[in-house]
């Protein structure tokens, strides 16, 4: 005790008296392995011969790598961090550590790298747990069946693609057609609803990297966000490990019970980086050169995603990875993959974004294995009668193409179709609340809206939010109730 203590620090001594005391001098062996070449953001090394994959290697100068392929001789991996000092000839040793990222709620409005030093000035962000980089899935008796909706605001997705909490949805299509920011605002739309979001951003250059950064920052969605950052000039191997730390972090907060979303902007660009370094590091090739195991990596990735049981906390990890096509086509090895990995895709469609219909998403090409099971049943009845009259529209429009004459009751159809794009056209940045969109979905089902010029409608849609807001209603009021507001806010716009 410091108070009776006749010399401060007398206890530490004493301690190293006794260690001293009992030290039996004896034989340490270490492996020690020297770097025989460096670059491409590899090296190769030899003479480490118990080193085993994904360990991480530390090296004198100060540079980390992750073993990544063991060879007879030599074993390469992939620089985590790399510092100017770094050559052949640098000595190397396993470090005994596994790769893991701080996490908690002091992540919460910070930009990260993906070893979780931060990215935007502030001072390294408080850590409550570390979580594993490369961690196993939930097993199948921790899960349960995705139940309950994740709304992303969307008028499109969130009546005829749902999409519920714990599912994986791939957002897929040509570079350009509005991904990221239908990934931006899902993010944007879980504020106040207790969903803390992870955005992982690939390869993307600066300004993009940026403009997300701020999109979030300005709709008021960093509080509840983590954005972790592994930018196009950064060592391949952070490119590499950026969803998989991305997912740690969710994952820690799905673990405390909490539902989670998690955006991978793109699992392209990921497996692009994955190809480079497997063929730096001499593994074979296979389809499209990519190695074969880019499938098992992605679906490791994307098996964390789930939605745990009561048991297990109730917590949920939706993942919105994000694939770039070219030219549209889907057939290629990486989005075949990712799409028989997931449990739905949502289509972007260049046809549509030049025609103007935005967010051009192709409901035609989209579809949720299980979102539906997800969605509210009275959300549902009014979207399954609106989705079976929007699909028979776009069948017949083909026909006005050519110039055909039509019955009176097809005309009639062609003109509530037309409605309804019309109606599911958004601008970026304005989600809708579920409530406002079951307002228009009661109205539009019940024909209400027959006859409302096309001019006079973005004018009556522009008031429906806050309609709907006002009236209080929630999803389990009876539909009279709603068909009531929806009459009175047709009426008020029209007088
Ligand atoms: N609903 C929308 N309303 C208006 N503009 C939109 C909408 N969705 C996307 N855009 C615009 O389309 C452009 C492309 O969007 P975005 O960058 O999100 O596409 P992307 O598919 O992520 O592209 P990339 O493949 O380059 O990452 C942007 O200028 C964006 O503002
Ligand atoms: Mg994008």
């Amino acid at each position: 005790m410091a108070a009776t203590d006749p010399l401060p620090g007398s206890a530490s001594l004493a301690r190293q008296a006794r260690w001293l005391e009992a030290y039996r001098p004896g034989l340490r062996v270490a492996e020690q392995g020297t770097v025989v070449a460096v670059g491409d953001g590899i090296i190769w090394v030899r003479g480490l011969p118990s080193a085993a994959m994904d360990d991480l290697l530390a090296l004198s100068e100060g540079s980390t790598a992750l073993v990544f392929h063991l060879g007879r001789d030599l074993l390469g991996a992939i620089l985590l961090k790399q510092s100017p000092a770094l050559s052949a000839g640098t000595v190397a040793h396993v470090s005994g550590l596994r790769l893991s990222i701080a996490v908690g709620d002091g992540l919460l409005g910070r930009v990260i790298d993906p070893l979780g030093a931060p990215l935007d000035g502030l001072a390294p962000p408080r850590a409550t747990a570390r979580g594993a980089i490369d961690a196993p899935s939930p097993p199948i008796v921790a899960r349960d069946f995705v139940n309950e909706a994740l709304y992303t605001g969307s008028k499109i997705v969130d009546s005829m693609i749902p999409i519920g909490k714990g599912q994986r949805q791939l957002l897929i299509g040509d570079n350009g057609l509005g991904k990221t920011a239908f990934a931006l605002d899902t993010v944007i739309n879980q504020k106040g609803k207790g969903v803390y979001c992870v955005y992982v951003i690939v390869g993307q250059k600066r300004s993009s990297v940026v403009s997300v950064i701020e999109t979030l920052r300005n709709a008021g969605a960093l509080a509840h966000s983590t954005v972790l950052v592994a930018e196009a000039s950064v060592l391949p191997g952070l490119k590499y490990l950026a969803p998989f730390a991305g997912c740690a972090v969710a994952e820690a907060w799905m673990r405390q019970g909490r539902d989670t979303l998690v955006v991978y902007d793109d699992l392209s660009t990921h497996a692009r980086t994955y190809r480079e370094l497997s063929l730096l590091l001499r593994r074979p090739p296979g389809r499209e050169a990519y190695p074969g195991d880019i499938f098992y990596l992605h679906s490791r990735l994307l098996e964390r995603s789930t939605h745990l049981n009561a048991a297990q906390g109730g917590g949920s990890m939706t993942a919105l990875p994000i694939i770039e096509t070219e030219l549209g086509e889907i057939a290629t090895y990486i989005p075949t993959n990712l799409i028989s990995i997931t449990d739905g895709q949502i289509y972007f469609e260049q046809r549509l974004f030049a025609a103007g219909f935005l967010p051009a998403i192709d409901v035609t090409k989209s579809v949720s294995r299980i979102g539906g099971n997800a969605q509210d049943p009275a959300v549902k009845r009014e979207a399954g009668r609106l989705k079976l009259d929007y699909l028979q529209f776009l069948e017949l429009e083909i026909f006005t193409r050519f110039g055909a004459r039509l019955e009176a009751s097809m005309e009639a159809k062609i003109q509530r179709g037309r409605m309804l794009r019309d109606i599911l056209k958004q601008d970026r940045l304005t989600p809708w609340a579920i409530e406002a969109q079951f307002l228009w979905m009661v109205a539009f089902n019940d024909g209400l809206l027959d006859g409302v010029a096309t001019e006079a409608l973005p004018a009556l849609l522009a008031a429906l939010p806050a309609r709907a807001a006002a009236g209080g209603l929630t999803l389990d009021t009876a539909r009279e109730r709603w068909i009531q507001v929806a009459t009175a806010w047709i009426q008020e716009a029209k007088g």
